[in-house]
């Protein structure tokens, strides 16, 4: 199996070849992303919501990303791998920052690591590829900043695109090799796309990324209330797993399984 690397993703940007990305989380889940094309795997902070039972991604810290990507990397094999910085594990100094992005590579077998944010980070991430780590950006939605952003909402209408676009070169002038668009308006993703040499991972960015991101659980319709106007769903898991589980107890507690076929004798 031959391993994608972040040099990987630049040639695809390169030949035009979309990029796909997908988040993940364990390796029952790595192993199926092995039997895919797909070509990045993305350990995120979504974790926190989307299988940890928080609320949001504030309450992710360094030693449960370090958890799952070693979950994850011990099982996948030809994807990228790319691990979240969470909530103020990178904010607070440049020695911070790269102590807890080697974290990720060192226990966690991550071969990148995102960040989240603009000029603000620009240390962190000049300072984290000098280190040999890759860094993929992330602007426009910035979820670990869901205080002060106030909601979920699409992010760089009007005048703050500008500065999101200034973010964008910046980043890349850093040493970022991909950027994750989040939230974004179409129009704007293009521009942005266009005007860098590194790819773009959209979501809720509209077509004209480089490439596309979604969440596990969210494209295989885990939870059926979740139906926001990016996502698509590509499988109803949710429906058959819980008719599974209700079949289950049903046959327990009417006495059809176990069968004779799921017996052991003497
Ligand atoms: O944590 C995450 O799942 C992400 C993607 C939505 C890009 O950051
Ligand atoms: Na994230």
């Amino acid at each position: 199996i031959k391993k994608k690397s972040a040099a990987s993703l630049r040639k695809m940007k390169d030949q035009s070849e979309k990029i796909t990305m997908i988040t993940c989380y364990d390796g029952a889940f790595a192993s199926l992303m092995n039997q895919t094309d797909i070509d990045a795997v993305l350990v995120g902070d979504s974790m926190g919501n989307v299988v940890l039972g928080f609320d949001d991604t504030i309450p992710v810290t360094m030693d449960m990303m370090v958890h799952h990507t070693a979950a994850v990397s011990r099982i996948l094999q030809g994807p990228l791998l790319i691990a979240d910085m969470p909530f103020m594990s990178y904010n607070i100094s440049v020695e911070q920052a790269l102590e807890n992005a080697s974290r990720l590579v060192q226990e966690g077998g991550a071969q990148a690591v995102k960040l989240e944010g603009g000029e603000e980070i620009l240390p962190q991430v000049k300072a984290i590829t000098n280190a040999g780590i890759p860094v993929v950006g992330h602007l426009g939605l910035t979820p670990q900043k869901i205080h002060a952003l106030g909601g979920y909402r699409v992010q760089g209408r009007g005048d703050e695109g500008v500065r999101l676009s200034e973010d964008a070169k910046l980043l890349e002038e850093a040493g970022c090799f991909a950027l994750v668009l989040e939230l974004v308006p179409d129009e704007l993703a293009k521009s942005v796309t266009a005007s860098l040499q590194i790819p773009t991972i959209g979501i809720g960015a509209g077509a004209g990324t480089s490439g596309q991101v979604l969440v596990l659980h969210d494209l295989l319709g885990f939870n059926d209330d979740f139906k926001p106007k990016f996502l698509k769903t590509y499988a109803n898991l949710g429906q058959i797993i819980r008719n599974a589980l209700q079949e289950y107890v049903s046959d327990v507690k009417g006495g059809s399984f176990p069968a004779e076929e799921h017996t052991f004798k003497k």
